[in-house]
C-alpha cells in the first residue's frame, strides 16, 4: 500500500490475493501498485510515554520503513572537532553535508539510519488488573513531525499499571500490518501509603559510547531492580559529536531515530513509566543558551525538536510529581526559560526563569510529603570544574540564582537533590547544612571522566569517576518510612549508599 499525492488529491490503490481492488477517494483519479512490493509500516522506534501521574499519560510513537535500523550502508566521513566547530560556525548546509556524508549516499541509506513511514497507528489500553478496554481512532503519523504521533490520555486510574497496545497499517488499508505491546503504570495518591517505591535515574549516554552493541548495560541493570519509573536527566543522545555531528535538522532526526531503534533501550521504555528532561547537547550542543546556533539549526528550533517532536510532550516542561504518601518529585526544565551564560551574574540573571521559580518554592514549601526530591538536568551543589564552566547553578556565573535556590532548599531538611549532567558519580553534603545532592554519573564507562578521582572535597561524601545510575527507594520500616539513594555501577553493583529516617 502506497500514498500518493496527485494534485492534492489523496489516491490509495490496492491490490489483494490477485484481484484489483481500487479505492477512490477525492474526485474520482485511479491508479495502481502490487501490495507484493508494499512492506510497513514497522514500528523500529517502538514507542515512549512520558508525563504520568495518577490520572494522564502521553504516548509518543514514530512509524518506520524497516523494522530495525539499517545494519548496513555507508559509515559518515570521519572530521576533526576543530573541523566541525568551523563547519558549525558556517551554517551552510552544503559544506557540513558534504563534509560527513559520501557522495551519492542518502542520509535514510546510511548505517543506523531508521527511516520514517507514513500510515496509520491507533491505540488501546487497559488496566492490567481488569477493566474497560479504550481504543482511539486511527489517526496518521505526522510527516512535518519526523513520522511521529502522540496521544495524550487524560481518563486514567491512580496506581495502576495499563496495558498498551498499538497497531499500524498503511493509510487507508484494511489490514494491520505491525503491533507492538507494552506497559506503564499510574501514579499512587497523596494518600496512598506505598510498601516499597524505588525509582531510577540516570543521565549522558549516547549511541556511539554505548557498552552494548543493542544498547546500554544500565538499562539491564535497572530491570533487575524492579522499579516504579524512571528518569533520564538529559544529554540522551549528543547532536555536537562525531558520527555524525548532527547540525541539519534531518541529521539530529538521524540520531534520534539510531538511539530509539536500540533493541534494549526500545524494550526498555515500552514497559516502564519514563520522564525525559533534557540538557544542552540534546537540545543544540555544549552548554547551548538562547541565540545559539549549531550548523543550520537554532536553539528555539532545538527546544521543539525535543520538546515537540522526538518526546512525548506536555504544555510545560517541568513538573511536580506525587507518588503516593512520602514522596514527591519536582522535575525541573533547565534550558527553556534559561539567560545566556555570557550575561553577566546578578539577579535578572537565571536558568530557572521566574515562573518556574516561584512554582517551585510554593509548591515544595506546600508540599506534605515525607521526601521531597529536586530533579535538576544540572548540579545545584556541585562541585564542578572551576575553569571553563558557566552553564548552572553551581558555576560562578550563576551564583546568585544558585545562592538564591540553595538558601531556599536549606530551609528543609527533607528536600534531597537529584541530578544528572556530570559525568561522574557524586555525594556532596555541604557542611553545616541540610543540604544534599546526588550526581548520577553519565550511563557508560566509556562516557565517564571531567574529574580528578584523587580531587576529594571536602563537602564529597562520596565521588566515583565511573558510570552507572542512581536507585531512589522509599520503603515503609516499623521506624518510618525510609529513604535509600544507592549509587550504582553499569551492572548495578552497589558502590555507594546514604539512607534516612526523617
Ligand atoms: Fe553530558
Amino acid at each position: 500500500m502506497k500514498d500518493v499525492y496527485l494534485k492534492g488529491i489523496n489516491i490509495l490503490i490496492m491490490k489483494k490475493t490477485g484481484v484489483l481492488a481500487v479505492l477512490l477517494l477525492g474526485l474520482g483519479l485511479w491508479a495502481c501498485k502490487s501490495e507484493t512490493d508494499e512492506k510497513g509500516p514497522y514500528f523500529g522506534n517502538g514507542f515512549k510515554n512520558g508525563w504520568v501521574d495518577q490520572h494522564s499519560a502521553v504516548i509518543w510513537t514514530r512509524l518506520t520503513a524497516m523494522p530495525e535500523m539499517n545494519a548496513d550502508g555507508p559509515e559518515f566521513i570521519p572530521i576533526s572537532k576543530k573541523e566541525a566547530q568551523q563547519l558549525a560556525k558556517t551554517g551552510d548546509s552544503t559544506q557540513i553535508w558534504s563534509a560527513q556524508v559520501p557522495q551519492g549516499a542518502i542520509l535514510d541509506s546510511m548505517q543506523g539510519a531508521c527511516p520514517g513511514m507514513l500510515g496509520e497507528v491507533k491505540l488501546t489500553y487497559r488496566p492490567k488488573n481488569g477493566g474497560a478496554t479504550k481504543t482511539t481512532d486511527w489517526a496518521r503519523v505526522d510527516p512535518e513531525k519526523d513520522f511521529t504521533f502522540q496521544w495524550q490520555l487524560t481518563d486514567l486510574q491512580s496506581n495502576t499499571i495499563y496495558e498498551i497496545e498499538i497497531l499500524a497499517k498503511a493509510i487507508g488499508a484494511k489490514q494491520v500490518f505491525s503491533k507492538v505491546k507494552g506497559q506503564f503504570k499510574t501514579a499512587p495518591d497523596e494518600n496512598e501509603t506505598q510498601e516499597s517505591i524505588a525509582f531510577s535515574v540516570v543521565s549522558c549516554h549516547d549511541y556511539n559510547r554505548k557498552d552494548l552493541q543493542g544498547g546500554h548495560k544500565i538499562y539491564q541493570a535497572m530491570e533487575a531492580d524492579s522499579i516504579d519509573f524512571y528518569i533520564h536527566t538529559g544529554d540522551i543522545e549528543y547532536y555536537d559529536k562525531p558520527n555524525p555531528y548532527a547540525m541539519t535538522e534531518s541529521m539530529m532526526h538521524y540520531k534520534w531515530n539510531r538511539l530509539f531503534a536500540l533493541p534494549i533501550q526500545r524494550d526498555f521504555y515500552a514497559s516502564h513509566t519514563t520522564y525525559f528532561m533534557k540538557d544542552d547537547h540534546d537540545t543544540l550542543k555544549d552548554d547551548a543558551f538562547p541565540g545559539n546556533t549549531y550548523g543550520t539549526v537554532d536553539f528555539e528550533r532545538g527546544l521543539d525538536i525535543f520538546d515537540k517532536v522526538q518526546f512525548p510532550s506536555a504544555e510545560k516542561t517541568y513538573k511536580k510529581l506525587r507518588w503516593g504518601k512520602d514522596l514527591e518529585l519536582w522535575i525541573l526544565e533547565g534550558r527553556n526559560y534559561r539567560s545566556k551564560n555570557t550575561d553577566p551574574d546578578g539577579a535578572a540573571k537565571t536558568i530557572l526563569g521566574a515562573e518556574q521559580k516561584e512554582w517551585l518554592f510554593r509548591t515544595l514549601s506546600a508540599s506534605d510529603a515525607r521526601y521531597k526530591i529536586v530533579v535538576s538536568p544540572s548540579p545545584i551543589l556541585g562541585p564542578d570544574r572551576g575553569k571553563g564552566k558557566y552553564d548552572n547553578l553551581s558555576n560562578s556565573s550563576y551564583a546568585h540564582e544558585g545562592d538564591e535556590v540553595r538558601a531556599f532548599l536549606n530551609q528543609f531538611d527533607d528536600v534531597f537533590i537529584v541530578t544528572g549532567d556530570r559525568h561522574w558519580q557524586f555525594v556532596t553534603q555541604i557542611p553545616n547544612t541540610n543540604l544534599w545532592e546526588f550526581g548520577t554519573g553519565s550511563g557508560a564507562d566509556i562516557h565517564a571522566g571531567g574529574w580528578d578521582p584523587e580531587d576529594v572535597r571536602p563537602q564529597h561524601r562520596f565521588l566515583r569517576v565511573k558510570g552507572g545510575y542512581l536507585l531512589v527507594r522509599v520503603i515503609e520500616t516499623t521506624a518510618g518510612p525510609e529513604l535509600r539513594f544507592e549509587l550504582k555501577d553499569v551492572d548495578g553493583k552497589l558502590k555507594h549508599q546514604e539512607v534516612f529516617l526523617r
